[in-house]
């Protein structure tokens, strides 16, 4: 009790407001930090029942038979193309295949790609919605494309309808990078039920935060066991169910068979004990982005709509707003840099959206791929940025936002 007190007490001496509008704030009370500081005085610490607890706890919010926690989205990336690479895995993936994937992308969307021997097709985006343009897909497939992965930029819902008749057209792998985009659906159906598997991200930016972290989710059993075993050096012994698995476990001491390769993608206990908390605070947090998504839209548009554009959301889709992005129009002389400046001068953290064209980053020059002129993509690197709509925000500083972009962009 002594120590609960003690933690509130130091956790509100730090809540000092500068009035920063600040991209992303911390979403873990003194709650979270007592948990997390019980775990470690409790001494369980490596990965073990509370991490099962909160895997089964964000499968079952949104229907996924199985969640795999790991430690970061980055990792969940890696996992769920390492284990549809594995050779355990029907319909695997196999070098030289080609996975589709957009222009406007994360980092760690592709390298995993690149990590595992296939071969990005990078295709352009919607300038509306800046996901994926389905148009481009049937431009781009060939017969080593065998996959395509998609990310909902900054949680807004791609056109699922035709992304999921496109993938059974085709007879592809869905793979969903859903790391930005916790909470999204699409005609009520979460964002990350749609593919073979599906990733998120709990890191400190994130709608909800264990420090460092992620989840892979899928429904397909022997990929889940796959990733389970993958998560862990490649061995069997994290696994709840042998019954796949029979004819490896007589083989050795059963604690130290190895039938796969594998990594240390794993969490801890105490990353586990936070997310507990943060999964129950989770729709409040993302009802306050959208509130603030909208009061943005509604009182910037009518003001300065003549020279910039918002990011669309598709009919069907509810937007879950890791940011709130402004699109320069081409007739505005201004550069972003300079905008950027003027925002950061009055304490408004603003930021590029994503990496940009993935294929206009150096590293991309050292990668084997195809792709196409991805003018939309390059259009929103040069030409947009971001600012925060976290849960902290309050009126006040969204009027600041907004004085300030109005101010500069009117
Ligand atoms: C689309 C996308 N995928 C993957 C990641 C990686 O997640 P993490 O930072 O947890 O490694 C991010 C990070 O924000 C992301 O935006």
């Amino acid at each position: 009790m002594q120590l609960k007190k003690v933690i509130h007490k130091e956790f509100n001496k730090q809540q000092i407001n500068s009035r920063i509008c600040r991209l992303h704030e911390s979403t873990l009370s003194h709650h979270e930090i007592y948990a997390a500081t019980k775990t470690l005085i409790q001494g369980k610490i490596t990965m073990g029942s509370t991490v099962r607890k909160f895997e089964q706890a964000y499968a079952k919010k949104y229907g996924f038979k199985y969640a795999v926690m790991v430690n970061s989205g980055s990792s969940a990336n890696l996992l769920a193309i390492s284990a549809l690479c594995s050779p355990h895995t029907t319909k695997r993936l196999k070098p030289g295949d080609e996975v589709i994937v957009p222009s406007l992308s994360w980092s760690t969307t592709v390298w995993p790609l690149v990590q595992n021997k296939l071969v990005p097709v990078v295709v352009d985006i919607d300038p509306k919605t800046l996901n994926i343009d389905i148009n481009n897909l049937n431009k781009m497939i060939s017969r080593k494309t065998k996959a395509i992965m998609i990310v909902p930029v900054y949680g807004n819902p791609c056109n699922m309808d035709e992304i999921v008749s496109f993938v059974k057209k085709n007879k592809l792998t869905l793979i969903e990078d859903t790391c930005e985009s916790m909470n999204a659906y699409y005609k009520s159906r979460a964002l990350g039920s749609f593919g073979r598997v599906a990733t998120f991200s709990t890191y400190f930016s994130h709608h909800i935060s264990t420090l460092e972290g992620g989840f892979c989710v899928t429904n397909d059993k022997k990929l889940y066991e796959t990733m389970i075993i993958q998560r862990s050096h490649g061995w069997l012994r994290d696994l709840k169910d042998f019954s796949n698995w029979k004819k490896f476990i007589n083989f050795y001491d059963k604690r130290f068979v190895f039938v796969d390769t594998g990594y240390n993608l794993r969490p801890t206990e105490l990353q586990a004990s936070i997310g507990l908390i943060q999964i129950k605070k989770l729709d409040k947090f993302v009802k306050q982005r959208r509130f603030n998504a909208n009061w943005l839209r509604r009182e910037l548009e009518p003001i300065i709509g003549h020279n910039v554009t918002f990011q669309e959301t598709q009919k069907h889709g509810v937007h879950t707003w890791f940011g709130f992005i402004i699109i320069l129009k081409k007739h505005v002389k201004k550069s972003v840099v300079k905008i950027r400046e003027a925002l950061s001068k009055n304490n408004i953290e603003s930021r590029p959206i994503i990496c940009g064209d993935i294929c206009n980053q150096p590293a991309f020059k050292f990668i084997k791929h195809r792709t196409m002129k991805n003018k939309n993509a390059k259009y929103v690197m040069d030409r947009a940025f971001s600012v925060g709509i976290h849960q902290n925000l309050e009126i006040k500083d969204l009027e600041k936002i907004k004085r300030n972009l109005v101010k500069i962009l009117k």
